[in-house]
């Protein structure tokens, strides 16, 4: 790309436009996280070779939450990890509750990581007298005094302009597609459960050489949807459905069914990034006939999860929070990441 000069002012140099800029040097970090996941925590710890500081979140028998830093962060920059995962309010109340504590504390600058993004789904009114979740979530966010928001594959993509501070949505794609392409079959079709994962769908088909398919899905109720079409063939081939989230497991429930009677083969995998999993999700899942079920660990597992059939394949995306993290902080781009 040309490079020009801009004219120096009288008692200034000159400026490059255009040139490599050099990065500012790097804020001093601290890490810290909400209770979320632990377990997400060590291993973006272990990734980054940075120790996260100790934070106290108590929650008061009334279920009020009060969280109290350790350590100083006056002069800091602070990076919070907590994925708004169930139980929803708690989380997201006890990421409010950190970032107000740090902000406080003079903090200079507060990056919240929130790998699973709650209420994303909540992003219109669709003609009826509802609140907008998603957008209430990122006013409360801006609010408590988040300087810089980073998901991962959040639900709308419309989120970024509830926020008027920088958001980077970071992709798990390519890492779900690693993990998935020994498992399937050269004939297989990559299916988008709905309209609105049409662009996930086609992310995975490009990786993986496959075609796709769309299931036109409705929501009935919160627990209840309904597949009437599927565009594109899917006839004697095998299924990969993908998805950003599966939480009742009702959306792969109806879509397997609906795939089934336009032909396609018995055995499908189910992959997403978020797995929100309610309980009894697994169950439907199972009877349904899901063979294999590949998601990160942007939320926890629980107990009964991980030991329910099918078994579930889990990705970590510490190493991406990582990257990003360090990118961020050095005045890097985060735009592959995407
Ligand atoms: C909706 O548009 C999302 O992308 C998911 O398909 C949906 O939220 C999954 O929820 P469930 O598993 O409860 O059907």
């Amino acid at each position: 790309m040309a490079t020009a000069t801009a004219p120096a002012q009288a008692g200034q140099s000159s400026v490059e436009i255009g040139a490599a800029r050099t990065p500012p040097p790097p804020m001093p970090t601290i890490f810290l996280s909400g209770s979320a996941n632990p377990n997400l925590r060590d291993a973006v710890e272990l990734a980054l070779g940075s120790r996260f500081i100790a934070s106290t979140c108590e929650m008061f028998p009334d279920g009020e939450v009060l969280a109290r830093l350790d350590e100083s962060v006056r002069g800091f920059e602070v990076v919070v990890l907590q994925p708004t995962s169930p139980p929803v309010n708690d989380h997201l109340m006890e990421l409010l509750a950190i970032v107000d504590a740090c902000r406080r504390a003079a903090a200079t600058r507060i990056v919240a990581v929130v790998p699973y993004f709650g209420y994303a789904r909540s992003d219109r009114r669709d003609g009826r007298r509802t609140a907008i979740m998603g957008r209430l979530v990122a006013d409360l966010m801006e609010r408590a005094g988040i300087d810089h928001v980073i998901t991962i594959d959040v639900h709308t993509p419309a989120l970024e302009g509830f926020f008027r501070v920088p958001m980077d949505n970071l992709t798990a794609v390519p890492l779900l597609a690693d993990a998935l392409r020994p498992r399937v079959l050269p004939n297989a079709v990559i299916v988008a459960p709905d309209v609105g994962a049409t662009r996930l769908a086609n992310r995975y088909a490009m990786l993986l050489g496959l075609p796709v398919a769309v299931c036109q899905k409705q929501r009935v109720s919160g627990t209840e949807v309904s597949v009437k079409r599927i565009i594109g063939d899917v006839s004697g081939r095998p299924c990969v459905i993908i998805d950003d989230m599966i939480s009742t497991g009702g959306t792969v429930v109806e879509c397997l069914r609906a795939l089934r009677e336009a032909g396609a083969s018995a055995n499908a995998i189910v992959t997403a990034t978020h797995a929100v999993l309610v309980p009894g999700a697994m169950g439907k899942l199972s009877a349904a006939g899901v063979e294999e079920l590949i998601v990160t660990d942007s939320i926890p597992l629980t107990p009964e999860t991980e030991s329910s059939t099918p078994r579930a394949t889990v990705v970590s995306v510490a190493p991406l929070i990582a990257t990003a993290i360090r990118r961020l902080l050095s005045g890097g781009s985060l735009r592959e990441l995407y």
